[in-house]
């Protein structure tokens, strides 16, 4: 692998991935540091009001509402995502009493690294199609033109094959939440 694959592509892909560990631990020292664990049961809440806020860039995308503009809600998408994510771990914590809250957890984690290597592959598809356009521009072909329209369509395959996989894996992840959060609201033992 070439130095500068490693450096545009993966490095920021693991360092979000770190970024979002070193985080969920500082968070959890510090409630551990201030002697309030116990705020780390109600984060759940905030944390699945933030995933669930995330969503509202998939409505627009399927048009189920109109507001916002798409590339915007992308950010906030990502943003929302990571914040709840972060919550999500810092609640989940160092416990392990059920087994149905961590496949939720788990499910969660590969979410978090698909939705990464979407965000990571639609970045590099919008790289190379800007490449492509400017080196056709500088022969003096316009864009738009067969040339471009097949690097389209050829960077946007990656990202439309990755959507196939990653919806899946986001309803096994909202199922297996769904039935803790019930679950936890069923037999409300707040401790
Ligand atoms: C409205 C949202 C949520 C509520 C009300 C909630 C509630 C709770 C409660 C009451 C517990 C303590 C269970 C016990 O110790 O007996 C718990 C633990 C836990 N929750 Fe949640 N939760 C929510 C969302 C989530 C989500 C979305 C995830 C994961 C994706 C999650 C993962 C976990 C994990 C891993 C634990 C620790 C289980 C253990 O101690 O073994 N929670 N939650």
């Amino acid at each position: 692998m070439s130095t500068a694959i490693f450096r545009r592509d993966v490095l920021p892909f693991a360092a979000a991935l770190c970024v979002l560990a070193a985080a969920t631990l500082a968070a959890d020292g510090l409630l551990h540091l201030l002697g309030m664990v116990w705020l780390g049961r109600w984060l759940g809440i905030p944390g699945t009001l933030l995933i669930v806020a995330s969503f509202g860039y998939s409505l627009r995308k399927r048009k189920l509402i109109r507001h916002g503009q798409p590339a915007t809600l992308l950010r906030w998408h990502e943003g929302l995502a990571w914040l709840g994510s972060l919550l999500i771990l810092v609640h989940a914590g160092v416990h392990f009493n059920a087994i149905l809250p961590w496949l939720a957890t788990v499910a969660m984690a590969i979410n978090i690294v698909s939705g990464l290597t979407g965000k990571f592959l639609l970045d590099r598809a919008r790289r190379r199609l800007d490449a492509a356009r400017a080196t056709l521009q500088a022969r003096g072909v316009a864009p738009g033109t067969g040339d471009v329209a097949y690097l389209d369509a050829l960077s946007f395959d990656a990202v439309r094959k990755w959507r196939v996989v990653h919806f899946p894996i986001t309803l096994a992840f909202g199922v297996l939440a769904l039935a803790h959060i019930v679950s936890s609201l069923l037999f409300w033992g707040w401790r």
